[in-house]
C-alpha cells in the first residue's frame, strides 16, 4: 500500500511519517507500507533524520494550489491520504487569498484526484483531513466545545477547515472514499522554529527557554488551551485512519483527545520538568493581534467522543515534555 501525505515536509506531516515507518504497516486495507510518498511546497529547513535514507519515503515538491501538479501525483494509487497542506493561522489572516487557494483549491484538488485515481483492488481510500479546533468560535461557541457544537469561526482560516470538514463528509457520503476529519488542537512541542500559526508561542514557551533562549508571552497567562503532544498526534491521527466508518457514522469529523491547560500551567511544567537546566526567561508581553485570535478560539474541548472510538489522550503536560527532552535535546 502506498501513503501520501500532503504538507509532508511540515511537522506533523513528518511525525505521521516517522510512526508510519515504525509500525511498518496499518490497520487499513492490505495494510503493509510499500511507499510513503510526502509531498509540500518546498524543502523544509529540518527533515526529522528518522526520515532520511529509508528507501520507503519518496518526495514531490509543488503547489497543492496547483491543479496539474496535484493530478501528476496520482500517477500512482494511494491507500491512504493524509491531507494536511495548509496555509496556517495568522498567515491566512494576512493573506486571504493565498488562504482560499491552498486551503480549498488545494482541498479540491486533492479530492477529486483521490476519486478518479485507478482502483484495482476496488477499496475505497480511506484520507484524513487536518482541520483545527480554530474551527470554532465567535458568539455560538460554547464555554466547552465538542464534536457537536456549532462552528462559526472567527479566521478565515477556521472558515477554510470548516469547509473541508464538510467536503470530507461529501465525498465519503457519495462513496467517492472513505473520509475523516481531525480537529487538532494545539500540538506542543513543534521543534526548530516557530511556523505562522497564532498559536505559534505555546510551542516557544517551552522549545526557547530549553535552548536557553527568551521567550515573548503574547497572551495572558490565564488563557486556557486545549493541547496535545507530538507524539500522541501521529497516534491519534492514524487511529482515526484505522477506525471502522460505522463507528463514525455520517459525521466524519472527531475533535481529537486534548489537555484543557492554561498558559501558566505550561510554563509551571516546563520549570517543574527542567530540574537544573538552565532556563530562558517567559517575558510576558501582550500583542492585541495575537491576544485576540488566541481569545477567539475556543478553551476547552470535551473529546469524549474522540476517547470512545480508541483515541489516545496524553498523560500529562509533564510527560510531554520529558518526552521532547528526550526525542529532541538528549538524544541530538
Ligand atoms: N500544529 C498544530 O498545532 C495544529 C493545530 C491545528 C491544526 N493543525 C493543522 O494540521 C496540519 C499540519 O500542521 P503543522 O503543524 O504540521 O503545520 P506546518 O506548517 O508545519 O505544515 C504545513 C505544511 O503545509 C505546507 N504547505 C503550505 N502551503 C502549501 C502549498 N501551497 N502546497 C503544498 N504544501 C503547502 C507547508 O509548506 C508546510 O510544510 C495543518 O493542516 C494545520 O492547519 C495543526
Amino acid at each position: 500500500m502506498k501513503i501520501l501525505i500532503t504538507g509532508g515536509a511540515g511537522f506533523v506531516g513528518q511525525r505521521i511519517a516517522l510512526e508510519c515507518l515504525k509500525r511498518g504497516s496499518l490497520e487499513v486495507g492490505d495494510g503493509s507500507i510499500d511507499e510513503i510518498v510526502l509531498t509540500d511546497v518546498s524543502e523544509p529547513a529540518f527533515w526529522h533524520p528518522g526520515l532520511i535514507g529509508d528507501s520507503r519515503i519518496s518526495t514531490r515538491f509543488g503547489d497543492i494550489g496547483d491543479a496539474q501538479f496535484v493530478h501528476s501525483l496520482f500517477d500512482v494509487s494511494y491507500g491512504v491520504v493524509f491531507h494536511l497542506a495548509s496555509v496556517v493561522s495568522a498567515h491566512g489572516e494576512q493573506d486571504f487569498d493565498l488562504a482560499l487557494r491552498v486551503n480549498l483549491d488545494g482541498a479540491r484538488n486533492l479530492f477529486e484526484g483521490i476519486r478518479h485515481q485507478e482502483n484495482p483492488s476496488n477499496q475505497q481510500a480511506r484520507v484524513v483531513f487536518a482541520s483545527s479546533i480554530a474551527s470554532f468560535g465567535g458568539d455560538c461557541m460554547p464555554d466547552v466545545v465538542d464534536d457537536v457544537s456549532k462552528q462559526t469561526p472567527l479566521t478565515t482560516y477556521g472558515t477554510t477547515k470548516v469547509i473541508g470538514e464538510l467536503l470530507i463528509n461529501d465525498y465519503s457520503r457519495k462513496g467517492f472514499f472513505d473520509g475523516r476529519s481531525a480537529r487538532l488542537p494545539t500540538v506542543i512541542v513543534r521543534p526548530g522554529k516557530p511556523n505562522l500559526a497564532a498559536s505559534s508561542f505555546v510551542s516557544g514557551l517551552f522549545r526557547e527557554p530549553l535552548n536557553g533562549e527568551d521567550c515573548v508571552i503574547p497572551v495572558e497567562p490565564t488563557l486556557s488551551m486545549p493541547v496535545l503532544g507530538y507524539r500522541n498526534i501521529a497516534n491519534s491521527i492514524i487511529k482515526l485512519a484505522e477506525v471502522d466508518a460505522a463507528l463514525l457514522g455520517n459525521d466524519r469529523a472527531v475533535g481529537l483527545p486534548a489537555l484543557n491547560l492554561t498558559v501558566q500551567e505550561m510554563m509551571d511544567a516546563l520549570k517543574r520538568v527542567a530540574g537544573n537546566r538552565h532556563l530562558g526567561e517567559h517575558i510576558l508581553k501582550r500583542d492585541e493581534a495575537i491576544s485576540t485570535i488566541c481569545e477567539g478560539w475556543a478553551q476547552h474541548a470535551d473529546c469524549r467522543r474522540a476517547l470512545s472510538i480508541g483515541l489516545p489522550i496524553d498523560t500529562s503536560v509533564d510527560d510531554i515534555v520529558s518526552q521532547y527532552i528526550e526525542d529532541y535535546l538528549d538524544n541530538e
